[in-house]
């Protein structure tokens, strides 16, 4: 039978950055219990999820380590006694061309970006199961699809989460958990403002059919969809939000 939604616990990493933050307040208004956790603190993001009603649970964690990420975890379980959701949106991002990407700052992309999705979905998904329900939403990117130089680490380690997006999709379908990956396109947000020049979000833009720079409100919709009753019946996919940049 269909668990009511309130009941439901999201869990969402990265939750205190500009795309995190935007998830966190739609979950909120939906109804979600939530669990957040970032390197960076959630205090805010947290407590504008109070104001909208909802009940928080928030633990600083830093996902390039596996004690912290079980620990983060157990404290999930602890505190709720379940985990319904889980969207992987915590991210290392940055821009090294080939020659200045040494080999410790690639493992770094892959730990954070590919490990640390990795390791919270195992750690949550016994939970997932002893309900018979969880929806793992892993954020990618579509820089995975059309790369531009000097993102070899992050689009490897992309192409990566979408591959385990894929196969733990396929493991996990009998157990009524779904597992998809959502693409934003590049998003302008407090965050991503003061790193790009202003040039790369419109020329970014125009690549797109919809010629407007994208904003973290543009992906909750696909957001509040992938994590919903409704899309019980699609897994392992990964769905470009992006203003019709990839036409797949
Ligand atoms: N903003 C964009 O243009 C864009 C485009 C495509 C995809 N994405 C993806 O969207 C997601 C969210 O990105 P964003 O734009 O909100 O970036 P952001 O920098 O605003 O937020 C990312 C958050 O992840 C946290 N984080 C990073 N490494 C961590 C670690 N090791 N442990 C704990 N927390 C860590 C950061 O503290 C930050 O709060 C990422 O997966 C990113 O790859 C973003």
């Amino acid at each position: 039978m269909a668990q009511s939604k309130p009941e439901r616990v999201a869990v969402v990493t990265g939750a205190a950055g500009g795309l995190g933050s935007a998830i966190v307040g739609r979950l909120a208004a939906e109804g979600y219990r939530l669990a957040l956790t970032d390197r960076a603190p959630c205090t805010d993001v947290a407590a504008q999820a109070e104001r909208c009603g909802a009940e928080v649970f928030h633990a600083g964690c830093d996902l390039d380590s596996g004690e912290q990420i079980t620990a983060f975890a157990q404290a999930v379980l602890a505190r709720y006694g379940r985990a319904d959701i889980l969207i992987n949106n915590a991210a290392r991002m940055g821009m090294q061309p080939i020659d200045e990407l040494d080999i410790d700052t690639f493992r770094s992309y892959l730990r954070t970006n590919i490990e640390a999705p990795f390791l919270m979905s195992k750690a949550l998904l016994p939970a997932m199961t002893a309900r018979g329900f969880g929806r793992i939403l892993n954020i990618v990117s579509n820089s995975a699809w059309a790369p531009f130089p000097g993102v070899l680490g992050y689009v490897t380690s992309k192409m990566g989460l979408i591959g385990l997006t894929r196969a733990l999709a396929v493991e996990l379908g009998e157990r009524g958990i779904t597992v998809n990956a959502l693409a934003p396109n590049l998003t302008r947000h407090r965050n991503t403002e003061p790193i790009m020049p202003s040039e790369a979000f419109e020329s970014h833009a125009q690549l797109q059919a919809i010629k407007r720079v994208a904003t973290p409100a543009d992906i909750l919709g696909a957001v509040a969809f992938l994590i919903s009753d409704d899309a019980e019946f699609m897994t392992g996919q990964t769905l470009s939000v992006d203003g019709g940049h990839i036409l797949l």
